[in-house]
């Protein structure tokens, strides 16, 4: 074996262990990932990427091979320059790029026709190990082949002897019964601790954070509930609005593409309980748990919006949602919702968690952030704003906590100031992963923690599809918003009403370390 080989698996071997302890243990070491859908968007962008760069970083174990399967008659060339220009590989890796090319290949087939996962099957068995290897499959395909490849894949393609597991993309339905359906399909052909549902969010640095901050801290334990907390603000935005994805997105809409799952997957994350330990299901037991208690989201509670063109954007003109020529014309479909939803236990009751998210906005930002209650007892003259605990995701990941503090110098007023903790200063060395990055190792090593759960998608849906269906069949207007703004006015007025307080005389000074 090379030394580079020898280090790989060694490092490999370490990551896992620090990281999945026992669950770890896998006992053949010949692994074959299978991406269904190679040829497409996500597979070319998102996967191969990953897989080359886990490849590069010696993450992977050392006999990995990698077998594209779609439609599309390509070979692995083809497959290679498509994904080329997402791969970012350095002058110095031309070596590595080779090696870990030479451990892929490509096969065309239909995915409604056993024959070709039969063929399928010879080809994986044929690798080196195949028989006896592990095998984790990519369903990177949309939802309507899901049903015949899930099921030719299980007929046709098992290991006989490693373990197989199955790697799966959202949408996972479009509501409560089409999701039931779909889970009630694949538990039909593979056993939960088989399904790994991505949610690429529960892969991002600060949302794993989450956990670490509320329940490795003393401090924050004992506020972390509704007689310190005011309100809850989940936010993800973006810059830009549909670009020619329309067609997709009009389908979906902001509320099954974003709120649904990577908003409510950070309400859980913030509301659950203690779990009894790290274990993927302890955890996930308390996510369920906590979503239960979640009411269905009121039509009251919800603002919609629909960016429209600015045709002074900075730059150049930017088109409205509807000028989009992949939406279907008079489209009510919102690209911004704004929504609060209440978790009724002992721990939160009353408290609104305001869960907003958008595109074509004023910025791209993701966080989480706790606004707390006013100092009861003021003897500052009404000048103490609310301490708010922000946890960005991205850009820039960032922890902050918002405080008063005495105005340096002679004076005796408070002032509003940060305790800031800036990642990009407090850890200069560290390259913090892709979110895929972390979440396809997690697979390798069978750690579930980080993959949606079916009774925890199937509290997902139950929590949006009467709104969804409500807004639906009403055809409910959204309310037209700048493409650039910071979205309607609206949903900034059920803010307020709800009681989250915004002064506008907070002002951030960056600091020379930052
Ligand atoms: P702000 O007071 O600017 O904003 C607080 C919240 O109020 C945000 O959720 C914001 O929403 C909302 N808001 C803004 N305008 C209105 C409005 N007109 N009506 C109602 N709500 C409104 O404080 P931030 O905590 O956002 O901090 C300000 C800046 O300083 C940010 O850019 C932040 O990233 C930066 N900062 C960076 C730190 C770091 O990098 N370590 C540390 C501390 C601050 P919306 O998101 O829609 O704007
Ligand atoms: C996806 C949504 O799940 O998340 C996209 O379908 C969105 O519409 C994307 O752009 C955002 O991901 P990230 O990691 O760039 O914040």
């Amino acid at each position: 074996m090379s030394s580079e080989l020898v280090t790989r698996s060694k490092v490999f071997g370490q990551l896992r262990r620090e990281l999945y302890g026992d669950q770890a243990s896998h006992p053949s070491s010949a692994h074959l990932f299978i991406i269904l859908g190679a040829s497409g968007d996500l597979a070319k962008k998102k996967i191969y990427p990953t897989l080359w760069w886990l490849f590069r970083d010696g993450l992977l174990p050392e006999e990995t091979y990698f077998v594209g399967f779609a439609r599309s008659k390509l070979n692995i060339e083809d497959i290679k320059r498509a994904c080329l220009p997402y791969m970012k590989v350095a002058d110095e890796e031309r070596e590595c790029f080779s090696a870990f090319f030479s451990k892929n290949s490509y096969l065309s087939g239909r995915y409604d026709e056993g024959n070709s996962f039969s063929q399928l099957n010879a080809h994986l068995s044929s690798l080196p190990g195949g028989t006896g290897a592990n095998r984790l499959f990519y369903l990177a395909l949309p939802p309507t082949v899901y049903h015949h490849v899930s099921a030719n894949m299980r007929a046709h393609c098992m290991s006989p002897k490693g373990w197989n597991r199955v790697i799966v993309e959202k949408p996972f339905g479009r509501d409560l019964q089409s999701s039931q359906e779909l889970s009630a399909h694949l538990a039909s052909l593979f056993a939960e601790n088989q399904i790994y549902r991505i949610d690429h969010y529960l892969g991002k640095e600060m949302v794993q954070n989450l956990m670490v901050l509320r329940f490795g801290n003393r401090i924050f334990g004992p506020i972390w509930n509704r007689n310190s907390v005011a309100s809850v603000v989940l936010t993800f935005k973006e810059p830009f609005g549909t670009q020619g994805r329309g067609g997709y997105f009009d389908d979906f809409g902001i509320i099954r593409d974003v709120m649904q799952n990577h908003l409510l997957q950070m309400l859980s994350l913030v509301a659950m309980e203690k779990p009894v330990s790290t274990s993927s299901d302890d955890v996930r037991n308390e996510k369920v748990k906590v979503l239960k208690c979640v009411e269905p989201v009121a039509m009251s509670d919800v603002v919609l919006g629909q960016y429209v063109g600015d045709p002074a954007g900075e730059g150049q003109a930017k088109l409205g949602y509807l000028d989009d020529p992949t939406v279907p014309k008079g489209s009510c479909t919102p690209t911004f919702a704004t929504a609060v939803l209440y978790v009724r236990n002992e721990r939160w009751d009353g408290v609104p968690f305001i869960l907003r998210c958008g595109k074509a906005l004023n910025e791209r930002k993701a966080e989480v952030r706790l606004q707390f209650t006013d100092v009861p007892g003021d003897i500052f003259g009404e000048r103490c704003m609310r301490n708010e605990l922000v946890v960005r995701v991205q850009p820039d990941e960032a922890i902050y906590l918002k405080m008063m503090t005495k105005k340096p110098g002679v004076y005796f007023s408070p002032e509003e100031t940060e305790l800031d903790l800036t990642y990009r200063s407090r850890y200069k060395d560290v390259n913090l992963p892709d979110a895929y990055e972390r979440l396809i190792l997690d697979v390798f090593c069978g750690s579930q923690m980080h993959f949606v759960r079916s009774d925890e998608l199937r509290e997902a849906w139950r929590i949006f599809t009467p709104l969804l269906h409500h807004i639906e069949k009403e055809r409910t207007r959204p309310v037209p918003y700048t493409y650039g703004s910071r979205g309607p006015n609206e949903a900034d007025e059920l803010l307020q009403t709800k009681g989250f307080r915004y002064e506008g005389t907070y002002k951030w000074v960056k600091s020379d370390r930052s």
